[in-house]
């Protein structure tokens, strides 16, 4: 058994700033994560973080409209305000962390345009920003003596009268599992992409916080607002910046047609991403489409300017679907990219459940609402894994580990050990790929009524398939068999609260858009959806959404 002050589950850019923010704050922390801390899902994303910096006659105040503007207005406006006003701090931190952002002519750090934003106040690395940030991060908690579990799984969180005080995890390389006391743990595991099929994300967004955090008690809010991102690649969905129209990229049809300039006359492709992402998606549905996609064109840039500023998306596209894009347009479709909620916290990261707390996008501090705004993502990441860092520090100095000893880990013995001798014949894989294409198919970008109860009938399949999975491979050493079974139940319980919430929900806002419902109804639905475990169902409540200074009004790009 091990014992830590802070315990940060996941690696990624809300774990690591939140390990540096409690490391700095005098406690002992330690973070486990799946995988090598550099290979957290924060790698992928591209095309850059956002703040308002007066210098540059910007203001936070406008960062906050768009951002709940382009919430649809669900998102808390108190909580936003907050990750506004303090991003321009929390980016110059990290470039004097030694982040090597892009310059402007004048050597200052230089910014572009991202969607759904009347400022160019996207700061940017190339277009691999969270790698270049998770790698200066990483050296960063190395440096300040954070401890940290490489490739340990968690298998759950324990739980004692309602508070958190540790886990339960597995050492992947040699199957020991191990409990660990904590006196607060912050849950930064990251998102669930992969409940979806394609999904821009990372094999490893399997929602395992999520689940693991709902288990323990915790709610999870605005499960329903599913992001797909409008420029992923054909075929395999791999994540193509928004930074290209940032840097000016047109959307065309099959007839050529720049269509965003019909749909939204003033922010053209850089309307938010849910408007872009349906534009796309009619031109598809009503024929324009070719072999289910549109195109991206970055041709007019220029080689030179594609190579400087695009080189990562430019190298992805010639590898996955063999196009040079300084030559010819890129087949692209909108794809599954982040879920916009996950477990409800407050702006220092408590969830509800004393000694558990959630940062990144694993969490719903309800910033993002129906819709995140690009670039917004890192922010959320960094913002609120400080604050949750330093507030779960503060708890640590002020609370002893609850009496918890190894027992705790028997559950989960005993759950291995019953997978292990299931001698049923269902593969993971083939249930996990059943899932990820019946939630595209019924809660994609357009959703209805009956096919949502459809989709909900397929899941209820899908869990009674999953108890019968057989694990192949019954050894300890690296037993990735058993932990994709492992990763299938966390996923099929996200997909569940997703399923659930977006039924419920009778109105179209943000990215949850009803072709049976088309309208956004304030009268009804300006609050939160919020789920929690009841017997092993969903059970549904709803928090009304915060609104400081700005009224809800009709949205228009
Ligand atoms: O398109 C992108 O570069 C993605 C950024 C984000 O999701 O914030």
């Amino acid at each position: 058994m091990y014992d830590h002050d802070v315990l940060i589950i996941g690696a990624g850019l809300a774990g690591m700033r939140a390990a540096l923010a409690a490391t700095e704050a005098g406690v002992n922390v330690a973070v486990v994560s799946k995988v090598h801390p550099v290979r957290s899902h924060s790698n992928a994303a591209q095309g850059g973080i956002n703040a308002a910096l007066t210098d540059r006659g910007d203001d936070w105040r406008d960062h906050a409209y768009d951002t709940i503007k382009g919430s649809d207005f669900l998102g808390d406006q108190d909580a936003i305000e907050i990750m506004c006003r303090e991003a321009g701090d929390e980016v110059i931190a990290m470039e004097h962390m030694g982040a090597i952002f892009n310059r402007d002519e004048e050597g200052r750090l230089g910014t572009r345009n991202f969607g759904g934003q009347r400022q160019a106040r996207t700061f940017f690395v190339a277009d691999f920003t969270g790698q270049a940030l998770l790698h200066v991060l990483y050296e960063q908690i190395v440096k300040a003596g954070a401890l940290v579990y490489e490739e340990w799984f968690v298998l759950s969180l324990i739980e004692r009268d309602g508070e958190c005080g540790g886990v339960v995890m597995m050492d992947i390389r040699t199957g020991k599992i191990e409990v660990v006391r904590a006196k607060a743990v912050i849950m930064a595991a990251g998102g669930l992409g992969r409940v979806f099929e394609p999904s821009t994300n990372a094999m490893i967004c399997t929602g395992d916080g999520m689940s693991l955090a709902y288990k323990a008690g915790a709610s999870l809010m605005d499960m329903e607002m599913v992001q797909y991102h409008p420029t992923t690649l054909k075929g395999s969905g791999v994540l193509i910046s928004e930074a290209a129209r940032g840097e000016g990229a047109y959307l065309l049809n099959s007839e050529n047609d720049r269509f965003m300039l019909k749909y939204a006359p003033e922010f053209k492709e850089l309307a938010s991403r849910d408007v872009v992402s349906r534009c796309e998606q009619t031109e598809i549905n009503e024929g324009r489409g070719i072999d289910g996609c549109v195109l991206l064109d970055v041709r007019h840039l220029g080689e030179k300017y594609i190579s400087e500023r695009l080189s990562q998306i430019r190298e992805l596209a010639m590898d996955f679907a063999n196009v040079d894009m300084a030559k010819e347009p890129v087949p692209i479709m909108p794809g599954m990219h982040y879920q916009m909620g996950g477990v409800k916290a407050n702006v220092d990261g408590e969830t509800g459940v004393p000694g558990l707390y959630a940062a990144g996008e694993v969490a719903c501090v309800s910033v993002h609402g129906g819709n995140r705004l690009g670039a917004n993502s890192l922010l959320d990441t960094l913002v609120f894994g400080r604050r949750s860092g330093v507030h779960a520090a503060e708890r640590a100095k002020n609370t002893s580990h609850l009496s918890i000893d190894d027992s705790a880990a028997k559950p989960d013995r005993e759950n291995i050990e019953r997978l292990l001798l299931n001698d049923k014949n269902e593969s993971f894989g083939k249930i996990r790929f059943d899932m990820g294409t019946a939630m595209k198919e019924h809660f994609g970008v357009f959703r209805e009524n009956s096919s949502m109860a459809e989709g909900i009938s397929k899941l209820s399949l899908i869990k009674e398939r999953a108890q019968s999975v057989y694990v192949a491979d019954k050894t300890n050493t690296f037993n990735t068999n058993l932990l994709f079974t492992l990763e299938l139940g966390f996923m099929i319980e996200c997909a569940e609260t997703i399923a659930s919430s977006a039924f419920d929900r009778t109105e179209s806002r943000g990215a949850h858009t009803r072709t049976d419902m088309p309208d956004r109804d304030d009268e009804n639905w300006l609050k939160h959806i919020v789920v929690s475990d009841k017997d092993g169902k969903p059970n549904i409540s709803y928090q009304d959404v915060v609104i400081t200074d700005w009224t809800p009004t009709v949205r228009q790009y």
